[in-house]
């Protein structure tokens, strides 16, 4: 064929030979696509010249472990693994490495380099990072708080610096793929993960998820480069029966529908490029193979058609740890046909050979494949890979800069919570004359920032950013005048002597002390007592015994049980993991010098068997420590004046406004936390006795009032889904709940 057209190509006249030549190249679909074209077209002239080695490849995601010289994820590349991985397994995706801003652009620019100019193809490589509070994995990075810090500040604006600086920070190093936000309800207070969580309330998630996508993919912050988020895990992981790491769980759809799933409907209306999906199984199938979940409920009831990546070898779990599959094939049959378009395989090319040989036997069609290839170049399209394929090395001074350090500082400000102001000791007005800083976290950068810090675990001390505060430090620097010493412990309060740390203790006239857990990640953070560690009660009891006012600070992930010790505190600060500005904001606030405005986002357990979520039904009780929503401020606010548009409506269509009044009594200006909830009196599927339904922060000046109203769609905000995800709206009685205040409305 290729002599015959050769022939007949020889004897044409030159102007034939043009037209004969285009006609050709329209026919064989290789026929040059320039960047202004639609991606579309892009797409599928680029599919139609792939083979099916180099469209399986598309869909394989490998570490940098497995193509580096030490086998991790430092970016000491080894050229021969990864021209094994890029040019003879074509594959298209990498992630999770850790190293410098240079190191980041010289590795990613060397693999780039060779998926462009040594494949066939030269399709560009998409490259996936955890940077779940901050640039995390770049040594210079900016370092965030952890989601469960920024959601105590219940303010989007704050998701959004979080996500802008992240963006800013990550953009030039080629990392176009972010696996953030975590989506996930922190509703089961053992998870390990919960910090990873924007807390357990599905509305706050939501619209602090949404916040971060938006803004993390507005190419406004990443220019010239484009990023792609991810919407994680979907669906039901945060709520294992047993609280460890991707154990199972039993959710039924009408919890799934009502809690689980508005954070990922958000997400995806927010525009999220892709999600990522939950390790674990729910109600006996692991959610990797469950077409009734990923096909059904993201794909067609959600409606997202972006990326579908697996988690860390999960379709090999789902056969070797989950015993959900006969083999390894028939785990990959079963999420190829879920609907998966990225196995995030990292360390093994089965998942290739296994696709092929299902393509080849016929059991995969090459459609199907095709499906998911389409989505991952219309990825890189959008991402504008094959157009800006390389990072950049010419603006350091965008990454680690003194703006963002502040802007962490303040995230942090606006997040930590004052659980307890025993006599209002704080502010310290009057700076103590001795201050003692003490407990596991009194003297650690690491502690603060917690895991996923340069390292799954968090790295050591040495390799913490330089330009940061331990508290100790910053307390020193915030009270010039008082003597402030430090008396180190470790996390499990094992000290030389008792005596030594009570005789430290009644030498001063406070006592800082740190309590709560060392940095953890996933499995790692696996617990089965709740209660803060022995050690570290004994410590409080000790300081407590001295005499001298003690005020704990909380550096953890998760709700460890203060119960018997918190009588102790004259006052409580829950810090979670702050970040890179904690100490300063920690510091700054018992010195009065920042008022406190954050407000629990999850519930605090008073018992280790009593860990409802507050949205609990009438027929049931919680016994909290602390509830959700609870925190101090210096100010004192009053709310006065609720009143509603009308009591009562008969089209779910028609708006109504609700109004209030805060006045803050205090002599200092201060943010308040608006909550405004709302109970179904009744319903035929019951109801929480409060679920969310607004939520602001709003900055009040000594002695001002500030009128507020709130516009409500009853239709939206009242209705709620039964199993089928059939949006209910009831006729009868509502309650709004709103600063202490109530005021009834009623559906007719
Ligand atoms: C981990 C986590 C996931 C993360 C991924 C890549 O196992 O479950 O959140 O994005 O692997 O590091």
């Amino acid at each position: 064929m290729i002599g015959y057209i050769c022939k007949l190509h020889a004897g044409m006249k030159p102007i034939t030979r043009f037209i004969f030549l285009v006609f050709l190249a329209f026919l064989s679909g290789c026929f040059p696509q320039t960047p202004s074209d639609p991606i579309d077209k892009r797409v599928d002239s680029l599919l139609q010249q792939m083979t099916l080695q180099e469209k399986i490849g598309q869909m394989t995601q490998i570490c940098f472990s497995e193509i580096t010289m030490g086998g991790d994820k430092n970016l000491v590349m080894d050229p021969d693994l990864f021209r094994e991985a890029i040019v003879s397994n074509h594959v298209g995706s990498f992630l999770s490495g850790t190293g410098s801003a240079a190191d980041w652009a010289d590795f990613v620019y060397a693999l780039q380099r060779v998926a462009i100019e040594e494949t066939r193809l030269g399709i560009p490589l998409l490259i996936g990072i955890d940077h779940v509070h901050g640039a995390n994995y770049v040594d210079e990075g900016t370092m965030l708080p952890h989601n469960i810090t920024l959601s105590c500040s219940f303010d989007t604006d704050m998701v959004s610096m979080a996500a802008k600086v992240t963006a800013i920070e990550t953009a030039d190093l080629g990392m176009a793929w972010n696996f953030a936000p975590v989506l996930d309800l922190g509703k089961n207070v053992y998870w390990p993960r919960l910090y990873e969580t924007f807390g357990e309330d599905p509305m706050v998630c939501g619209e602090m998820g949404a916040a971060f996508i938006r803004t993390y993919q507005d190419p406004v912050h990443s220019y010239p480069y484009r990023l792609a988020a991810c919407a994680k895990h979907f669906i039901g992981y945060s709520d294992p029966k047993s609280g460890w790491d991707r154990t199972p769980a039993e959710i039924p759809d009408q919890i799934m529908y009502e809690y689980h799933m508005p954070p990922f409907r958000d997400a995806i209306e927010a525009g999220v490029l892709t999600v990522m999906v939950n390790s674990g199984e729910v109600n006996g199938v692991p959610v990797h193979v469950s077409e009734r979940l990923l096909q059904g409920m993201l794909r067609q009831e959600l409606g997202f058609d972006g990326v579908l990546l697996t988690d860390i070898k999960d379709i090999q779990k789902v056969y070797e740890e989950h015993h959900g599959a006969f083999s390894e094939k028939d785990a990959t049959l079963r999420a190829i046909h879920a609907g998966i378009d990225v196995s995030m395989a990292c360390n093994s090319y089965d998942f290739i050979e296994i696709m092929e040989e299902l393509v080849l036997e016929g059991t995969i069609s090459e459609a199907r494949i095709d499906e998911s290839v389409r989505r991952i170049l219309r990825l890189k399209f959008k991402l504008g890979l094959f157009d800006n394929p390389y990072p950049r090395k010419d603006r350091p001074d965008r990454i680690g800069s003194e703006e963002h350090l502040e802007k962490a500082t303040i995230m942090a400000e606006e997040s930590i919570v004052l659980l307890k102001n025993e006599n209002e000791i704080l502010p310290l007005n009057n700076e103590p004359a001795r201050i003692l800083v003490t407990g596991f976290a009194a003297n650690s950068k690491k502690m603060l920032n917690g895991a996923w810090t340069l390292e799954w675990l968090g790295a050591e001390e040495e390799r913490q950013p330089a330009n940061m505060k331990t508290l100790f430090e910053a307390i020193d620097d915030e009270f010039p005048k008082a003597q402030v010493s430090l008396f180190e412990t470790c996390l499990d309060g094992s000290i030389d002597s008792d005596i030594d740390f009570l005789r430290t203790c009644r030498q001063n006239d406070l006592i800082i002390l740190t309590m709560g857990e060392e940095p953890y990640s996933e499995f790692r953070g696996n617990i089965s007592d709740l209660n803060m560690t022995g050690e570290q009660k004994h410590l409080a009891r000790l300081a407590a015994e001295s005499g001298t006012p003690v005020i704990y600070v909380l550096i953890q992930g998760r709700p460890r049980l203060i119960t018997g010790i918190e009588p102790f505190a004259d006052a409580i600060l829950f810090a979670g993991y702050p970040g890179q500005g904690g100490a300063c904001a920690i510091a700054g606030i018992l010195s009065g010098r920042v008022n406190p405005s954050g407000r629990l986002s999850f519930s605090y357990p008073l018992y280790p068997g009593h860990t409802i979520p507050y949205y609990h039904k009438a027929f049931d009780r919680a016994e909290n420590l602390y509830d959700f929503g609870h925190g101090l401020s210096y100010s004192t606010f009053e709310y006065d004046n609720l009143r509603i548009s009308q009591d009562s409506f008969t089209n779910p269509d028609t708006n109504l406004t609700i109004h209030f009044d805060i006045t803050n009594l205090s002599d200092m200006p201060g943010k308040e936390v608006v909550l405004g909830f709302f109970r179904q009196e009744k319903g035929h599927i019951t109801r929480p006795v409060r679920q969310l339904f607004h939520f602001s922060k709003v900055l009040i000046d000594p002695g001002e009032t500030i009128p507020v109203t709130l516009t409500v769609h009853p239709g939206k905000t009242f209705s709620y889904p039964n199993k089928h995800n059939e949006m209910i709206l009831e006729k009868g009685v509502f309650t709004i709940m709103i600063g202490g205040m109530e005021v009834s409305l009623t559906y007719l």
